[in-house]
């Protein structure tokens, strides 16, 4: 491991999101219990891998193909349709909140999809164990808004998580932002290109393949608009 690397894991971080929620109903749990573990990209837990060694993300998926990463993914939605309407690609959801994933879990079931993987923790532990150059695609729907001034540099388009992000993105890969804050749109062009990525567009309408998600429903419904911005990796 690289001392960059090492210098990465040992960092003291902070994540400002809730991790829980709402009492779980029973059903939830027994997805979280039956399904989950089973779920984690292999060699990524803490228990799996102490000293945080990388891993080979060919050992996620049975035979090494594309491989995307969906940031934050809420209740899943997103997640679920893009394994649903792209059966060939490996998806690797990444989400500390335990009530989004528990959702997540029966969506999953209910689509009966195989080609997740679900990492239930902060993006950022497995940027450490990722090898360089290795995500084909990327998507950060609804990112945390973090309105106050004092608080933009929580926000996920800071050079803490788009460094490690433009690391582990091949050279060409799609980098794709939805967001209903145009102050984020703001820090999005300014922060994203410097940290490794060209913009390709900007646009008020969705991807063909977009799904609206529980965030974007919420906007919808009071009044804010979408941003929707696709970057390449160079
Ligand atoms: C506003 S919600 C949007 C959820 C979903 N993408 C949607 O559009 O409905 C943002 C989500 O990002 C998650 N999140 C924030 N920081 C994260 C990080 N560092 N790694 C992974 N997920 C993160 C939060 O827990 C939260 O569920």
């Amino acid at each position: 491991m690289s001392d960059d690397h090492t210098k990465t894991i040992t960092e003291r971080r902070n994540f400002y999101g809730r991790h829980r929620g709402k009492t779980l109903r029973a059903s939830q749990k027994t997805y979280l219990e039956e399904d989950l573990e089973a779920l984690r990209p292999a060699g990524t837990s803490q228990a799996d891998n102490p000293d945080r060694h990388v891993v080979d993300p060919a050992g996620f998926f049975a035979d090494g193909r594309p491989l995307w990463l969906e940031v934050g993914f809420g209740g899943g939605e997103h997640l679920v349709h893009m394994a649903a309407r792209y059966p060939e690609v490996g998806i690797i959801g990444c989400e500390p909140y335990v009530n989004g994933v528990a959702m997540l879990l029966g969506k999953i079931r209910a689509a009966g999809v195989e080609n997740l993987c679900v990492h239930p923790e902060d993006v950022r532990a497995l940027f450490d164990i990722l090898p360089d150059a290795c995500i084909d695609k990327a998507f950060l729907n609804y990112p945390d808004p973090w309105p106050k001034a004092r608080h933009h540099r929580r926000r996920f388009v800071t050079p803490n998580h788009l460094l490690p992000l433009a690391r582990v993105m091949k050279p060409g890969a799609e980098f794709r932002v939805a967001t209903d804050i145009c102050d984020y749109v703001r820090q999005a062009l300014e922060e994203v290109p410097v940290a490794g990525f060209d913009l390709v567009s900007q646009s008020a309408t969705p991807w063909e393949d977009w799904i609206s998600t529980r965030y974007e429903q919420k906007a919808i419904r009071e009044g804010r608009p979408q941003h929707y911005l696709t970057f390449r990796r160079r």
